[in-house]
């Protein structure tokens, strides 16, 4: 299984909506897919392709991220698992055996999320989208805040559906403060033309930060950190020097 990059490849299959779906090795680190298909630009789409959701943490094999369920923020689009259209793995007696929900309804829920036990994932077929501009609006919020924001969410699904705001919104517990950091991504193709007009015209306010991309917002230093974290040192909750006032207000990850 190789997991270079150069073993990535683009597919031109024809799949729902989309023109293109591309099938990557599992052994492929998940940053480096992103930047694929970031450069992977075309009339049609002009700042390239994307994953419609992927996780804050970006080094680790797109086959490691799916067997484990790992998630980003989007209630809407789903786990990387939720993205995989056709899986190839080697299961136990060695033979290689393909996968998708057409063909194997029961067997690809149970692999979506098998964490290795039903064989070796070898290549993926991956969803994906045009990438365009995301807007990140980051606030801290009490404790009883975040329970109402939960009560209201819960009370909205029993009666059927969740609020929109809940579709690509992700909290961050900070327990030493009894606040919560909200992270809410909103796009330029939100169903909502006022909401999509001020993402597109990067209205900024105080808390507000417009990236063109959604790819971009691993560019951002609260995210860029992450590689240099003193994971093994015990607790702090220190500003570090260095980052964005966004991502000093936030403290998201520094502990
Ligand atoms: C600093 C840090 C930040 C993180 N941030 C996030 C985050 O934002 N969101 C999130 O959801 N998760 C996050 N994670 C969790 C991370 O995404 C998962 O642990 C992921 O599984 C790691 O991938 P890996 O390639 O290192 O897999 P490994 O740790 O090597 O494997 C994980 C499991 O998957 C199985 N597996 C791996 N590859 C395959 C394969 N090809 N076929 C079948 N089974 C396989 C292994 O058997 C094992 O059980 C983070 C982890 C760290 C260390
Ligand atoms: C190996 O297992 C797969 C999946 O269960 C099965 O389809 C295939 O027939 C098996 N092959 C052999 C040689 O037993
Ligand atoms: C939130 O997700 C639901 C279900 O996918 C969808 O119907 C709704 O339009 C979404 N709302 C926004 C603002 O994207
Ligand atoms: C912006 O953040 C500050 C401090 O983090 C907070 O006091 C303020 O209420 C926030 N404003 C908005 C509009 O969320
Ligand atoms: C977004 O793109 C425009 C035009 O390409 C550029 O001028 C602007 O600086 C970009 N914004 C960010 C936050 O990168």
């Amino acid at each position: 299984m190789a997991s270079s990059v150069a073993a990535l490849l683009i597919g031109l299959a024809a799949h729902c909506a989309l023109a293109t779906v591309p099938t990557v090795d599992a052994g492929v680190i998940t940053i480096d897919l992103l930047n694929y298909l970031a450069n992977y630009v075309t009339a049609r789409a002009p700042a390239g392709w994307t994953l419609p959701a992927f996780p804050w943490y970006v080094y680790q094999t797109v086959g490691g991220a799916v067997a484990t369920g790992t998630h980003g923020s989007s209630l809407k689009w789903g786990t990387m698992s939720n993205q995989v259209l056709e899986m190839q793995l080697v299961v136990a007696n060695g033979s290689l055996v393909t996968l998708t929900p057409a063909t194997h309804p029961f067997l690809m829920r149970a692999a979506r999320v098998a964490v290795g036990k039903l064989g070796i994932i070898t290549q993926l077929k991956m969803r994906i989208v045009r990438e365009q501009p995301v807007t990140r609006r980051l606030r801290t919020i009490p404790a009883s805040a975040f329970l109402s924001l939960m009560s209201e969410a819960q009370t909205s699904a029993q009666r059927g559906s969740y609020p929109d705001w809940v579709n690509e919104t992700e909290f961050f517990w900070l327990p030493h403060r009894s606040q919560f950091m909200m992270v809410s991504f909103t796009r330029g193709d939100d169903p909502d033309p006022a909401t999509r007009q001020a993402v597109l015209a990067s209205y900024s306010p105080q808390n507000t930060t417009v990236f063109n991309t959604s790819r971009q917002l691993l560019q951002d230093s609260l995210v860029t950190r992450m590689e240099d974290l003193p994971l093994l040192q015990g607790v702090s909750f220190d500003t570090p020097a260095g980052l964005t006032p966004a991502a000093q207000a936030s403290k998201l990850y520094w502990v």
